[in-house]
């Protein structure tokens, strides 16, 4: 077995724009500074060999001919898709073993399905000395989250592939780099685990009885998210916060807020938050508040004062790289 080659892929948190970005609109992301590990050794026979401790699942093997057929474990389903369009794509029919380790709980939403898919096939593209792009990456990483949960704007897979913040549209088609400088960002998490393809569902349900008013909504988080952008060139927080606060409105006009989110959303705006909204599909997972910087800690208390809890991690990491 070849020596083995680790890269590491940030998580996610959404800015602005989510759920409209799955019908066109553009959104801004951010990367965390949690990371997924994945190192990828060469093997001298013809199997897929899987270790993913932190998803309870060891020894998981097939062969490559085999993959993506038959049963697929849960814990297994990102990576093993990954490496199946990996060999598609550049015709590799080596064996490879993976070892995949977490530094974030798979519970925040940070995204750890796209940071590791795309750890992955960073890590692949190294050991096979394939020399795929960023570009191509993404694709084969969009085309996997596609295969595994049928929808999603890849959002997730730009900000692991990318780092650092970005605009973005739906499948790539636009990717361009902003700059947060200077701007602090408290992370709240509600304590409930949301379940992203449910969600969208649910969003998908609703614009079906109302599909004029639903795009309306989806235009309106559209207008915000090109005001959000200006106003981080411009680094004019205030303003961004305020754009959080009406992003955060449309989001509750979809259904996707809860009772515990608008609380923790309440709490830091009532601490001194510029503006506050959940991140994400909604339905649990994490809230976001642009704060003054100096001002994290009441921000933090009041979060933990409604039963949230304050995260440990900070926006704008740098993408997939070599470790
Ligand atoms: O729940 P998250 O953090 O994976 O965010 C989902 C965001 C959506 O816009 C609802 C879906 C997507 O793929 O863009």
């Amino acid at each position: 077995m070849s020596r083995g080659v680790t890269c590491s892929a940030p998580g996610k948190l959404m800015l602005f724009g989510e759920h409209a970005v799955v019908y066109g609109r553009p959104c801004i992301v951010t990367a965390v500074d949690q990371r997924m590990r994945a190192t990828i050794s060469l093997r001298a026979d013809d199997l897929f060999h899987l270790e993913a401790e932190d998803v309870q699942l060891t020894g998981y093997e097939k062969s490559i001919s085999e993959l993506g057929k038959g049963k697929i474990p849960r814990g297994a389903a990102f990576v093993e898709r990954a490496v199946q369009l990996f060999c598609e794509h550049t015709g590799w029919a080596g064996g490879v073993s993976v070892e995949m380790r977490s530094e974030f709980s798979a519970l925040f939403g940070f995204g750890s399905s796209s940071a590791s898919t795309v750890a992955v096939l960073s890590a692949l593209n190294v050991a096979t000395e394939s020399g795929l792009a960023t570009e191509m990456l993404f694709d084969i990483a969009y085309k996997t989250v596609l295969a595994v949960q049928g929808k999603g704007s890849g959002f997730d897979i730009a900000a692991a592939a990318w780092g650092g913040t970005l605009w973005f549209v739906a499948g790539g088609e636009e990717v361009e780099p902003l700059n947060l400088r200077g701007a602090s960002i408290v992370i709240g998490y509600s304590g409930i685990k949301a379940d992203t393809v449910t969600l969208m569902e649910q969003v998908r349900r609703l614009a079906q009885q109302d599909p004029a008013l639903v795009e309306s909504v989806y235009d309106s988080m559209g207008d915000v998210a090109r005001s959000a952008r200006r106003a981080i060139d411009e680094c004019d927080w205030k303003t961004l916060g305020s754009l959080m606060d009406i992003n955060q409105s449309l989001l509750a006009s979809l259904g996707v807020s809860t009772a515990k989110l608008d609380a923790m959303i309440g709490a830091a705006r009532a601490a001194g938050a510029y503006g506050a909204k959940l991140s994400g599909a909604g339905g649990g997972d994490c809230m976001i508040a642009l704060v003054p910087v100096g001002n994290e800690q009441p921000v933090q208390a009041a979060l933990a004062a409604v039963g949230g809890v304050a995260l440990a991690a900070s926006v704008q990491a740098p993408g997939v790289r070599l470790e």
